[in-house]
């Protein structure tokens, strides 16, 4: 039997990744030039997966690093050496281990069969950040210049106070490594690369990934669901419509819907898409109650109108200050995120709320 033709939640790659054309090929160019790159976008659009397509087709060495996954500087480092382990081999590396101040301790992980690093407890994590960062710069060459992608770049805030200064200063040093930073958190990427007091301010190009376009999702959407029903272009719209083009979110829909046709758990094909954003709802019901219980009036207002208008509106007497100061607080906590308007984040809560308005 088929598989499922949707994924959602995680990285994509082919064959569940669609378009973003335009977005590889600016990447791309980014990455050959000497600049480095920073993509910001609200979570869950497609950061990651895109960033991965474009290095791979790149071909040249690359490093990956979650810095979500490091709680403290010296984390980082290791992190940092650690990655840069898996991509050349042990033998030029050592070299440059040895110009470390401090040298880590490598060993193979029995049970991962991965390589584990660590450096002593309790010695000065500037100095292994620099090591770690100039490590970088040394395995890189000319003809194959890394690239070093930092991923929830925003996270290092909430490592040490100061350290996006002391990264700047070793970065721009640099001239062998492209870096690519990646965050979700849109109020806090930009003000690391946009607040002009910021060590980052104009470190590199800025990209602010959008939707894809409905026309491109549409097709994909059409053509994984074409294998169980006949119907799969007006559900594909519906699918589109009902998520508000959000990418994981068409994704898992359309996983819903797929599962629904292709086990026939319907009288109606046509019903699909109500049935699984239904089934979907009851499943989170918990949650949202939860979720809604939390909210002050003021904001409950405001997703009341996104989800009612489509809009903010100073109806019922609030200011508009009010209203606009308590959106961004919204936005910030990843309630909302801002497109061309402002929109509830997750379509399903928002289709809750209409069920439960009505
Ligand atoms: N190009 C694409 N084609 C199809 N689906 C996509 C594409 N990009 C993203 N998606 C959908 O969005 C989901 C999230 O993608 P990804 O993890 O790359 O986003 P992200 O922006 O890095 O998320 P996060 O904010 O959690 O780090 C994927 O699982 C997939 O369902
Ligand atoms: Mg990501």
């Amino acid at each position: 039997m088929a598989n499922n033709p949707f994924k959602y939640g995680t990285i994509v790659q082919e064959p569940y990744f669609t378009d973003r054309k335009e977005e590889l090929a600016t990447i791309k160019e980014s990455l050959n030039s000497a600049n480095h790159l920073i993509l910001i976008s609200p979570r869950r659009f497609g950061k990651t997966s895109l960033i991965l397509k474009a290095v791979h087709a790149t071909k040249r060495p690359y490093i990956f690093i979650n810095v979500q996954r490091a709680v403290s500087t010296a984390d980082l480092a290791e992190l940092i050496v650690k990655e840069t382990l898996k991509r050349y081999p042990l033998e030029r590396i050592k070299s440059f281990l040895k110009h470390f101040r401090i040298i880590p301790t490598i060993s193979i992980n029995p049970i991962t069969n991965g390589i584990d690093v660590t450096f002593n407890p309790g010695v000065d994590s500037n100095i292994l950040l620099e090591d770690a960062l100039g490590l970088l710069e040394m395995v890189s060459t000319k003809k194959e210049r890394l690239i070093a992608v930092f991923d929830e770049f925003q996270e290092i805030l909430t490592l040490e106070k100061g350290i996006d200064k002391k990264l700047r200063a070793i970065m721009q040093e640099q001239s062998l490594v492209n870096y690519v930073f990646l965050g979700s958190q849109e109020s806090m990427m930009t003000s690391i690369f946009e607040k002009v007091k910021s060590p980052f301010y104009h470190f590199g190009q800025l990209m602010h990934l959008k939707k894809i376009p409905f026309e491109d999702f549409h097709q994909y959407v059409q053509e994984g669901l074409s294998a169980v029903t006949t119907e799969s272009n007006d559900l594909a719209k519906r699918i589109l419509n009902i998520t508000g083009c959000h990418p994981d979110y068409i994704q898992q829909l359309a996983a819903s819907v797929w599962d629904l046709l292709n086990y026939k758990k319907l009288d109606r094909e046509a019903d699909a898409v109500d049935t699984a954003m239904t089934q979907l709802i009851a499943v989170h019901d918990l949650d949202f109650e939860r979720l809604w219980t939390g909210f002050t009036k003021n904001e409950r207002r405001i997703l009341r109108d996104l989800a009612t208008l489509g809009k903010l509106s100073s109806k019922d007497g609030y200011a508009t200050s009010t209203t606009y100061s308590t959106a961004s607080r919204m936005l910030k906590a990843g309630y909302l995120i801002k497109t061309e308007t402002y929109e509830i984040e997750d379509p399903f809560f928002k289709n809750w709320l209409l069920t439960r308005l009505s």
